[in-house]
């Protein structure tokens, strides 16, 4: 591993055997998260945004399995693993989830549940990973829940903990849930659409509270969207998939300034720009659905919604990654090298 990267993913292979075929979801990725970074992931739905991230933290569940590739995670102490090789249930694997790699997905109810206090399970969030679980432990755990709480913008932190889940808006719900991501202090945190159920004010105050938190404790962060409007405001790097692959990568400099994939221009010509009045100027949607990638073709996946696409030269396999400038990387035949 580099010395700045906290996590290195190289060639990750997920798949789901289906009746109908094999769903090749997370197709050969590879990605890097540095210290202390925010690494944006992008894509429509369907991409296989969210199957990388359970993948990562190995919660595939069956008929989903990690084929291959490693997830190289640097520790706290230091030591280099491979969490694609650990047993997904191992003691060790379940020492990395909440302590070290922690997760918030778009639906609160995903990760809380309806019939205990916030509370409740923030201190059970603390004290499964705590070998002594006597009365000290549990104050520690309470007060803990209650600063975090805190932190995250939760007015009267003492009364929210005895709230049950329903009882709170879908904002303040998912600001509950970031704190309860944050019980254990961990070095990662994946989030998986996390704004995307809420509306757009309260998705700026969640964006923003990532953010500041991720200064104060050092956090790396995965964030996960269908929106580019919000990967500009949160990622240091990028990362943009479709169809289980990544199709362009590179800082979000290079990503903004120089987009090189035609689907990651298209991408970008979907982001409302504010004070637009041109007369008839629409949102540039990309016409058609991500395709399902069962047994895919051996050809570039977004070929058939590009709008550049080349018979014969797109659909005659898979590109590979082109460098096109240090650190800026695309999948097209049309583009660097192998292009014209
Ligand atoms: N449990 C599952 N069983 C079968 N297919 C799945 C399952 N979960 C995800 N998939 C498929 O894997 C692909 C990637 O899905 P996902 O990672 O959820 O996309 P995203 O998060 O980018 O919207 C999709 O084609 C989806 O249908
Ligand atoms: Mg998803």
């Amino acid at each position: 591993m580099k010395k700045e990267n906290i996590l290195e993913v190289r060639d990750l292979q997920t798949t789901f055997k289906l009746y109908e075929g094999l769903l090749k979801a997370v197709n050969h990725v590879d990605l890097t998260v540095r210290t202390g970074k925010t690494l944006g992931i992008i894509g429509e739905s369907g991409c296989g945004k969210s199957v990388t991230a359970h993948s990562i933290l190995n919660t595939v569940q069956a008929p989903g399995k990690v084929e291959g590739g490693t997830v190289m995670y640097r520790t706290r102490d230091g030591k280099e693993v491979n969490l694609a090789a650990e047993a997904p249930n191992s003691k060790f694997m379940r020492s990395i989830r909440g302590q070290e790699i922690s997760m918030i997905f778009q639906e609160p109810m995903t990760s809380m549940s309806p019939v205990y206090t916030i509370g409740q399970q923030m201190v059970e969030a603390y004290l499964t990973h705590q070998t002594k679980k006597n009365r000290a432990m549990k104050l520690e755990a309470t007060e803990r829940a209650m600063e975090m709480l805190q932190r995250v913008g939760m007015q009267n932190p003492k009364q929210r903990m005895n709230d049950y889940p329903h009882q709170l808006s879908g904002g303040m719900c998912q600001r509950a849930m970031i704190a309860m991501a944050l019980m254990l202090n961990p070095r990662v945190l994946i989030a998986d659409e996390p704004t995307t159920a809420l509306d757009v004010t309260v998705q700026a105050q969640i964006t923003d509270l990532m953010l500041e938190l991720q200064e104060t404790m050092n956090m790396s962060i995965i964030y996960i969207t269908h929106d580019m409007g919000v990967i500009s405001e949160v990622a240091d790097d990028i990362c943009v998939m479709y169809l289980g692959r990544v199709m362009e990568q590179g800082t979000a400099e290079q990503i903004f300034l120089n987009p090189t994939h035609p689907y990651t221009v298209r991408l970008l010509r979907s982001i409302p720009k504010l004070g637009r009045k041109i007369p008839g100027a629409r949102l540039d949607a990309i016409h058609g659905n991500v395709p399902v990638p069962i047994d895919p073709k051996n050809e570039c996946g977004f070929c058939s919604r590009c709008l550049e696409m080349k018979p014969g030269v797109c659909d005659a396999g898979v590109p590979s990654m082109i460098e096109v400038e240090p650190g800026h990387y695309v999948r097209c035949f049309l583009r660097g090298k192998e292009g014209a």
